[in-house]
Formats: C-alpha cells, structure tokens, sequence
C-alpha cells in the first residue's frame, strides 16, 4: 500500500475535501475545522456559528434560533437546512468543505445525502472526535472567547499571559462565556447529543465513510490523527481503529 505521506501529499494536491467532523460539543470540532481550514483551504461551514451569527445581528431567524440554542436544543430542522442548502450552492463550496456541527440527526443527514446528490458532491469521510463526557464538560466550562474577535480559548489550557491578550486581535482580551456553556446548559447538550447525535455513528459506519479519531491528545496530535484519517478515506484505506 502507498505510504501515508504520499496518499496525503495527493489528497491536498487535489485540494478537494468534503468532509463532516462529527462529534460532541467540545470535542474540538470547531478547533479543528479552523486548522484543516488553514492547511486545505476549503471552508469551514458551522451551523453554530451562523445560527450564531443571525442571533447577534437579531434577524427573525436569529431570534426564534435563540430560545432552542440557549436551552441546549437544537433548532428546528426546516430552519437549519434552508441555511445550509444556502451555504452548500455559493461557489467556494465546489472546492470542498468542511462540515462542523451539521448534521445533528437522521433527518438532517438524510436531507444532507439528498443536496449532495443533486450537487454532485459526494462525502468523502465522515470524522468522528472521540472523547470522554468528563473531559467534554471541562473543554466546555472552561471555554472562553474574544469579543473582539471571536479566537477561542481555554482557561485550562491557555499559555500564560494569552487569557490577558488576544494573540489574534492584538486588544485587551474581553473574555466571554458562551450562554450555552454555563453548567446547567451543558448537560442539556450532551443529553441531546445522546439522543439524536449518536445515531448518526452508526448510519455513516453503514455507509463506509466513518472514521474515528481520539480527540483526547493536544490539537497539533489531533490534527495529524484527522490528516491521517482523511487521506486514508481518499486513498479508499481503512483509517478505522
Ligand atoms: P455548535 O456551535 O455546533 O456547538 P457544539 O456542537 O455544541 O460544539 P461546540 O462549539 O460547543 O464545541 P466544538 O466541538 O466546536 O469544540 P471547540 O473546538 O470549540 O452549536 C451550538 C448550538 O447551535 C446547538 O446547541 C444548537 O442549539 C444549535 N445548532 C447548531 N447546529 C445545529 C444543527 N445542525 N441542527 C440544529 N441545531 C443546531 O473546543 C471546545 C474547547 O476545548 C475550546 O475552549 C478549545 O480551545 C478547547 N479544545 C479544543 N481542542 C482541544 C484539545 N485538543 N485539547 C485541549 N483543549 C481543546
């Protein structure tokens, strides 16, 4: 079989990459999807933050999305898949994309299968961050972020000095807590997460696009993991444990 160096070396010169990172809030999806942004070029689409994003600017979406994702549920489908049907047909999209928190349930994926279909974009792996329920809640209690400008931090984990200054944005770090990430919230999450999420593992084993990662190590050896994972995915290898 060709070495894993070389299968990757192809992968990122064909620079296409579409892919979904599965996993449970705080398993480091979002951290992630920004690396693989960086190194691949192909974006990022976050269901979170553009939800996020229509509920800073208060738009009728923003504000009817607010009251599910404040209380941890997930916001209803209809509304989740008309924005991301607008997302998937803008042109950046035709040299790949990286898929962080979407889809969330059967429903969602199947709908997602469906758009692929017709845009002739088919999935190439599916990455599953794996990751104790322990270490998730301490990710997420320990999570802030910049006001200015959005970098995410972790007051567990932040090198010294980091939490005083952005190191992005250069200002005086305003620190904020995700609403969602108070402690009464994050059990609602990780409940839902249980319920609707987890099917998806065993729908994408059956499709043969499941990979899966350990995502208890530092990002840098997280990032290798999923690099491993994907070039294994393209090369047609099995990259599962
Ligand atoms: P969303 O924004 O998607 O949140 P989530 O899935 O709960 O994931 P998070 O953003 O909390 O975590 P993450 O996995 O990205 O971890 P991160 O990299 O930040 O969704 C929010 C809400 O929007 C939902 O609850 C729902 O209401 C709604 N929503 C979104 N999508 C929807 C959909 N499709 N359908 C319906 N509703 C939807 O990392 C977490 C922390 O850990 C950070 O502090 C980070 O610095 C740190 N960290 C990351 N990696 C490491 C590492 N390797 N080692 C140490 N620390 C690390």
């Amino acid at each position: 079989m060709e070495p894993r160096a070389g299968r990757l070396a192809r992968f990122q010169a064909r620079g296409i990459m579409r892919i979904i990172l599965l996993g449970a809030p705080g398993s480091g999806k979002g951290t992630q999807a920004q690396r693989l942004v960086g190194s691949y070029g192909v974006p990022q689409i976050s269901t979170g933050d553009l939800l996020r994003e229509a509920v800073s600017r208060a738009t009728p979406l923003g504000l009817t999305a607010k009251a599910a994702m404040d209380a941890g549920k997930l916001v209803d489908d209809a509304t989740v898949l008309g924005m991301i049907r607008e997302r998937m047909t803008q042109p950046d999209v035709r040299k790949g994309f990286i898929l962080d928190g979407f889809p969330r349930n059967i429903a969602q994926a199947e709908a997602l299968g469906r758009l692929l279909g017709e845009l002739k974009m088919p999935l190439e792996a599916v990455v599953l961050l794996n990751l104790d329920l322990k270490v998730l809640f301490k990710r997420l209690t320990g999570r802030r972020i910049c006001e200015g400008c959005g970098r995410v931090f972790n007051i567990y984990t932040a090198p010294a000095g980091a939490l005083a200054h952005c190191d992005k944005c250069g200002e005086k770090a305003r620190l904020i807590q995700r609403p969602d990430d108070r402690e009464e919230v994050i059990g609602k999450r990780l409940e839902v997460f249980e319920a609707q999420t987890k099917p998806l593992i065993q729908y994408y084993k059956e499709a043969g696009l499941l990979r899966i990662v350990d995502a208890d190590a530092d990002v840098e050896t997280v990032f290798k993991s999923i690099q491993g994972a994907v070039s294994g995915a393209v090369a047609g290898g099995a990259a599962q444990p």
